[in-house]
């Protein structure tokens, strides 16, 4: 059975050969009718023990445009919230025969435990699990930066060599922040995190990136720069600046976002904090790709659905069933 359950297990190759079958994907969605019989028979469930928008809403979206049975799974209302444990939750899904499980789970190494645990035969696809990844959130972020970059066609069969990408605030609870280093580093792009420094993870001088504190001399460097969200519920206050302290050195706004150069763009993987991270103004501007990361997202859950379930039609002429 194959799984995705970090950025860290893809190789180059791997990577790109799910860039360019999300591009295949991408086309998709602008046919008049949006669907592929790819998965048609195949059962997806969606298992999100944490709170979730755009990942769960573009996970099912992607699943159904290839024609998947769905099944929506969250803890709260579930036998969850009276003590079941993880393992009596997978081997009931197991019992219904599922093909796939998408997990999102508050703590780090839940998706791998499912994978590795023997309770449940079905690929598993991680949605994020606590501190540690959250591969598909990185392949949409790539995804984009190469449309941006290097350009929709263009960008075919290539990585993000010699691009410099700045990740920007909350490293030390992010996943995508995490998730984003491991794929980038593998593509070839060069990563700078700049966080204050109580919110930066102790042993990142291991991490294949340079550690900044000063934004202002980093963005004219950068061509993409991505805001990461504040996670205030995984944060002892203690450790965390004041709102206007974080936004004065840390947060984008309109003057900032003149420094850093003209075809450069500005990132956020969402929930956005307007006003603290990032301004309304930058939010709002053209250089903003939140939106399209949103979009991307779709296109990219198509291909690795697609990649790892191994359709019995070909939905793409070179997909190859090798995704991790
Ligand atoms: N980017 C992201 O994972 O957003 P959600 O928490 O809304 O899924």
């Amino acid at each position: 059975q194959r799984h995705l359950i970090s950025a860290a297990d893809l190789t180059r190759d791997d990577a790109v050969l799910i860039l360019d079958t999300a591009e295949e994907m991408a086309r998709v969605a602008d046919r008049p009718i949006k669907k592929l019989p790819t998965l048609r028979g195949r059962t997806v469930v969606n298992l999100f023990f944490e709170d979730s928008t755009r990942t769960r809403i573009s996970f099912e979206a992607a699943e159904k445009r290839l024609s998947a049975d769905v099944i929506n799974f969250t803890a709260k209302g579930s036998s969850v919230s009276k003590g079941e444990s993880l393992k009596d939750t997978a081997q009931t899904l197991e019992a219904m025969g599922v093909d796939a499980v998408v997990i999102r789970h508050g703590a780090s190494g839940a998706p791998y435990r499912l994978a590795t645990s023997g309770w449940i035969d079905a690929a598993v696809i991680n949605a994020g699990d606590g501190t540690h990844q959250h591969p598909t959130q990185a392949l949409l972020d790539a995804f984009t930066m190469r449309r941006r970059l290097i350009g929709r066609d263009a960008g075919l069969g290539e990585d993000l060599s010699g691009k410099r990408i700045t990740l920007v605030g909350d490293v030390l609870h992010s996943r995508v922040a995490r998730s984003n280093v491991d794929l980038l580093h593998t593509l070839g792009a060069h990563v700078t995190l700049v966080a204050p420094p109580t919110l930066v993870p102790v042993g990142v001088e291991s991490w294949p990136c340079e550690v900044s504190y000063d934004l202002d001399a980093v963005l004219p460097k950068s061509d993409a720069v991505m805001m990461l969200r504040v996670q205030r519920e995984r944060m002892n206050a203690a450790f965390f600046p004041t709102e206007r302290e974080y936004s004065r050195r840390y947060g984008l706004d309109g003057d900032r976002m003149a420094r850093m150069p003209e075809h450069a763009i500005v990132m956020h993987p969402g929930p956005m904090v307007r006003g603290m991270e990032i301004t309304a103004e930058v939010a709002d501007s053209p250089r903003c790709t939140v939106v399209e990361q949103v979009a991307n997202g779709v296109s990219i859950r198509m291909a690795v659905l697609y990649l790892l379930l191994g359709g019995n039609e070909p939905a793409v002429s070179h997909a190859r069933a090798n995704a991790s």
